[in-house]
């Protein structure tokens, strides 16, 4: 990053520029416009630097950062850049942190963002309404940084817990809270979209490039995290859950990073549409009449149309919208929509495998007939090449293992367990598991972990062998309690 001290006077120079323009000039001003180019041109030439990613710019005991690289003080730039440090504090503002998105953004957007900035002066808590003007306007495109946030933002959790964290304790805490901030989000977007709003993807885009981060340090903490349910949002928990289990597809099959975010992008809006359905259908306990089918059937296209309306750059759009269409045609087309002749997209076929997995295995009020994680598998095997691309199935079935974590296993040696990690593959399948101590009436409590590969070092015979197996809910447990 030899040239970064550079760009990053370069930017400071156009935010003042741009800062001090809006004060006198309106949108259709000659210097005003060329102002908002210049700085979407130094903001992009940062971007561009490391290869299309967002970077912050911030303040820290009076000095400017990109990133962690101290912007150093030029001679020409020096007063410049003091008369900047005066105006963050002054405003109380730690910084910004921009996304490339910005060089898709209209000039009008780019000065009213600066505008924002200049009045937040006068507000009480100016970062707080700073905050909120950036959120009710879907700029998407940037956000106040905040160094010691709290929030629940993913962000915040790396800072609390530091990059260092390899404990696996630690991991599945911050894996744990990553989730339910995945939760909240997409709860934020479908209620701005049921209410007729028009919601950005910022913050979604930011999860799902949480969720990549915790593949790279541990997939089987992923695959765990799927199981977690929150019964009261059960369609969130569901579109969190696929795209957590398409995106561990994804890694499986060699998909890139970038690949990896579209997939889960794709995967958590895949049922956006079901906003446009009226809840008394989609929530409906019983059988659906001839006419409610149709129009249960029609949430595919309605997701399509959610996704356009989102409020994010088309190219984004248009790499997401396409899976949602076709989650539900099934690969040998005799699904939803109807087409006769149709080449479902390989991030169409993973979503549709996440997605049958995760709903036949959810006990949902109106699915009395959930199936346990294996069974699943079991069930899904014999519409491979029907309703499913067999391939990716495959995959799908040797990652989760014959006993997927989540599963209930009782024993020869009449204890219960939870499968908690998926075995590596040379181990015949066998999980390791944890014992479930108490009973149904009083509840289960954690028992010891153990391994079912292990043998008896004089017989050779496995110390304890699977006789059955059960949903978790049949014994009225949440995994999450157990495996997080
Ligand atoms: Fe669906
Ligand atoms: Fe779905």
């Amino acid at each position: 990053m030899a040239a970064i001290d550079n760009r990053g006077q370069q930017l400071l120079v156009a935010l003042n520029s741009l800062l001090r323009t809006v004060r006198i000039h309106d949108d259709t001003n000659r210097q005003a416009v060329e102002c908002a180019a210049n700085f979407v041109d130094s903001v992009s030439a940062i971007c561009g630097l490391d290869s299309g990613e967002e970077f912050t710019l911030q303040i820290s005991n009076g000095r400017f950062f990109l990133d962690d690289e101290k912007i150093l003080h030029g001679r020409n730039t020096e007063t410049l850049i003091q008369v900047m440090v005066d105006y963050f504090s002054e405003r109380q503002l730690s910084g910004f942190t921009f996304s490339p998105d910005i060089c898709t953004i209209n000039h009008p957007d780019i000065l009213l963002f600066a505008r924002m900035v200049n009045q937040a002066a006068e507000q009480e808590d100016p970062a707080a309404w700073l905050k909120k003007m950036l959120d009710e306007n879907d700029f998407y495109w940037v956000e106040h940084f905040e160094p010691d946030q709290a929030t629940g933002d993913p962000e915040a959790v790396d800072s609390e817990e530091g990059d260092e964290a390899t404990d696996q304790e630690d991991r599945r805490n911050r894996a744990r809270k990553i989730y339910s901030y995945g939760l909240d989000n997409l709860k934020g977007v479908a209620m701005k979209l049921a209410g007729g709003q028009r919601a950005g993807i910022k913050k979604s885009v930011r999860l799902v490039q949480n969720f990549v981060n915790l593949l790279d340090d541990d997939a089987p903490v992923m695959l765990g995290l799927s199981t977690l349910r929150i019964y009261d949002d059960e369609t969130y928990s569901h579109s969190v859950n696929v795209a957590l289990l398409a995106m561990s597809i994804g890694k499986k099959i060699g998909l890139s990073r970038g690949a990896l975010e579209k997939l889960g992008l794709a995967a958590l809006f895949h049922d956006l549409g079901k906003v446009s359905i009226p809840q008394a259908i989609t929530k409906k306990p019983d059988g659906l009449t001839s006419r409610e089918k149709v129009i249960m059937r029609s949430h595919p296209l309605h997701s399509v149309r959610q996704i356009v309306m989102l409020r994010a750059p088309h190219s984004r759009k248009a790499q997401i919208v396409l899976p949602a269409f076709e989650h539900h045609m099934k690969f040998d087309l005799t699904g939803y929509p109807k087409a006769s002749s149709w080449h479902i997209s390989l991030f169409g076929r993973i979503i549709t495998i996440a997605d049958v997995f995760d709903a036949i295995t959810s006990p949902r009020v109106y699915r009395k007939n959930f199936l346990s994680p294996d069974r699943a598998l079991g069930f899904m095997i014999q519409l491979a090449g029907k309703d499913f691309d067999p391939i990716i199935l495959k995959v799908f079935i040797n990652m989760l293992g014959l006993y997927p974590p989540g599963t209930v296993v009782e024993l020869d040696s009449d204890e219960l367990g939870l499968v908690i990690e998926t075995p590596a593959t040379n181990r015949k399948g066998l999980p390791v598991i944890l014992l479930l101590k108490g009973d149904a009436d009083k509840g289960y409590r954690k028992g010891e972990t153990v391994d079912l590969a292990e043998r008896s070092a004089d017989s050779g015979q496995y110390l304890r062998k699977i006789v059955n197996t059960a949903h978790p809910a049949a014994y009225n447990i949440q995994p999450v309690q157990f495996i997080f």
